[in-house]
């Protein structure tokens, strides 16, 4: 058994703790610790029966580190952790729900999330940290960059890219072939029927740019 901690116990956290729950139900793997959270006070806490731990600071003096899946929704917060993690040295897991549907042909870099529900077909990659929420689905060869964040019931259709960081909102869909820059973020329901441009915002049917970012916007804790 794998040691290994979530981080974040809002409500990301809480489903990735279903998650691991499901796994180690499947084959136990993971030797599930606890949960670390920056807003931890150091008091006695627990979530669903697993203690609160501490915060970063009790991360840092693990020696060696446990795994850490990443309870963190949004994509541009979810680089920020990874990047300010890395002199840790820690591992992330991939994580895949036993009732999520992944194709023999599937390419999942480190610290992909595949929740419960969702379908990636085949010949799809899934870079590194893209997490691919509830019942959303991925068709044949598309490509998601790293931190690319898929939530509830997101549709690809076949051949789309998604750029690092882009985060699709709930029940938006793509035809096939979109293209979408890097960091930009589809909002909920929309519909892409056209390629966009990095850093941008786009929402409705079918979606339009309604805000554009400067570039590195997400290196910035909002
Ligand atoms: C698009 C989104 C990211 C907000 O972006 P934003 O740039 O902060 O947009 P604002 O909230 O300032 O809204 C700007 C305009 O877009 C509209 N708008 C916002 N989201 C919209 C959506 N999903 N579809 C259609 N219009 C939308 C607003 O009503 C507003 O219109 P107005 O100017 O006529 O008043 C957000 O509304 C959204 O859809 N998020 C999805 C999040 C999600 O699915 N999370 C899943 C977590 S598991």
């Amino acid at each position: 058994m794998e040691p290994l901690v979530i981080l974040g116990r809002g409500g990301h956290g809480r489903e990735l703790l279903e998650l691991v729950l499901a796994l180690n139900a499947e084959v136990p793997r993971y030797e599930l610790l606890g949960f670390v959270d920056d807003a931890a006070t150091g008091a006695p806490e627990e979530v669903h029966g697993y203690p609160v731990l501490g915060t970063r600071a009790w991360l840092a003096a693990r020696s060696p580190a446990p795994l850490v899946a990443l309870g963190v929704g949004v994509s541009a917060a979810r680089a920020r952790v990874v990047a300010a993690l890395a002199p840790l040295g820690v591992r992330f897991p991939t994580l895949v729900h036993p009732r999520a549907s992944v194709g023999r042909h599937v390419r999942m870099d480190e610290g992909v999330t595949v929740c419960d529900g969702a379908v990636v077909t085949t010949d799809v990659t899934l870079g590194a940290h893209a997490h691919v929420n509830v019942g959303a689905s991925v068709s044949h060869d598309c490509v998601l960059g790293r931190f690319v964040s898929l939530a509830p019931g997101v549709r690809l259709a076949g051949n789309v890219r998604l750029g690092d960081g882009c985060d699709v909102g709930v029940a938006a869909s793509a035809i096939p072939g979109v293209e979408v820059g890097e960091w930009s973020i589809v909002g909920g329901g929309a519909v892409l029927t056209a390629s966009l441009p990095a850093n941008v915002t786009a929402v409705g049917v079918p979606a339009r740019v309604t805000r554009t970012r400067p570039p590195g916007w997400q290196l910035r804790t909002p």
